[in-house]
């Protein structure tokens, strides 16, 4: 499957949740067999140096997460929206394209000095993924990059990830 072929899975719906936000829907992306076996195939191939474990974001970034986790036979890190984790946590608040939220993760998911993947569908203004290592690097582990099916570069937060020394790589724009 082209890179042209798999960005047509994916349909944008304009004013979703709020009116000016065009959102980028990937669940028809995930609808089509063919189309999720590619983008997982493609997406783990980007990834060259095998880390420990690979962090999956709530709740959308659970199903990359895990493909990737599969493919490349690694641990898979949950982070949570926060109140859903029943053990001790660690929570860090950040901002949306469209709100605010607050991301958690068991205090010991992760060991010191573990290489960890951090892994989403889609990188918007980088508030997630960067709430995300924040709490991997709270909790002592290494992020080694980051990987997203979609990357709405007009947001900013590949550039924002680069200047935390994460490496963002993404399918698609
Ligand atoms: C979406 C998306 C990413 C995040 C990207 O998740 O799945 O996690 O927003 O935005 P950012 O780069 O501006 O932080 P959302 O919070 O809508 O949650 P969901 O996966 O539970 O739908
Ligand atoms: N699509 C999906 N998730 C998002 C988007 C979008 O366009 N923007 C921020 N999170």
């Amino acid at each position: 499957m082209t890179p042209d072929q798999l960005r047509a899975l994916v349909r944008t719906i304009p004013d979703h949740p709020k009116p000016g936000i065009m959102f980028r829907d990937v669940t028809t992306l995930l609808l089509d067999p063919e189309g999720l076996a590619a983008a997982a195939d493609a997406l783990a191939a980007t990834v060259t140096d095998k880390p420990d474990l690979i962090a999956a974001i709530d709740a959308r970034g659970f199903i990359v997460g895990t493909a990737l986790a599969l493919r490349l036979g690694c641990g898979l890190l949950l982070v949570r929206k926060d109140g859903k984790l029943p053990g001790e946590t660690i929570a860090e608040d950040y901002a949306l394209e469209y709100g605010t939220d607050r991301l958690a993760m068991h205090v010991d998911a992760c060991t010191p000095g573990a290489r960890v993947l951090i892994t989403d569908d889609l990188l918007a203004t980088g508030g997630t993924a960067l709430a995300a290592a924040r709490l991997i690097r709270r909790a002592g582990g290494l992020v080694t990059g980051a990987r997203f099916f979609i990357d709405l570069p007009d947001l900013g937060g590949g550039a924002k990830l680069r200047a935390e020394g994460i490496e963002p790589i993404s399918l698609m724009d």
